[in-house]
């Protein structure tokens, strides 16, 4: 078990950046996914069985909306050339798109869903 002294520590930028009430768990059906916009991010909000996911809404290849793209298997894929990224790390795991999209975090508090961006 990590103590108050090694366990790692967040970021200035982290410690700084707000969090965004974005709704109700309930607010979010499994397999799709919720555009939001939070301190000028586009940000799409997923949820994959209980776990909730936050990424960028736009696909590191051009301009698509990931929010916009189809859910299956863990993944969501860009309608417009069909790269495939893993919702829970951003990682592309089927091309053209190359590079990973942001993630953001996300937690439940009382009952709210929060982004923070
Ligand atoms: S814009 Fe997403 S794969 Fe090309």
């Amino acid at each position: 078990m990590a103590c108050r002294n090694c366990s790692p520590r967040p970021s200035e930028e982290a410690r700084m950046t707000p969090w965004h009430d974005v709704g109700e768990p309930g607010d979010f059906p499994d397999g799709a996914a919720w555009p939001v916009r939070l301190n000028g991010h586009e940000v799409a909000v997923f949820r994959l069985g209980d776990a909730l996911h936050a990424l960028a809404d736009r696909c590191t290849h051009g301009m698509a909306r990931l929010s916009e793209g189809y859910v299956e298997d863990g993944c969501v894929e860009c309608p417009l050339h069909q790269a495939l990224f893993d919702i829970a790390t951003g990682v592309p795991r089927c091309g053209p798109a190359t590079e990973a999209v942001r993630r953001f975090p996300v937690r439940v508090v009382a009952g709210r869903v929060e982004v923070q961006a």
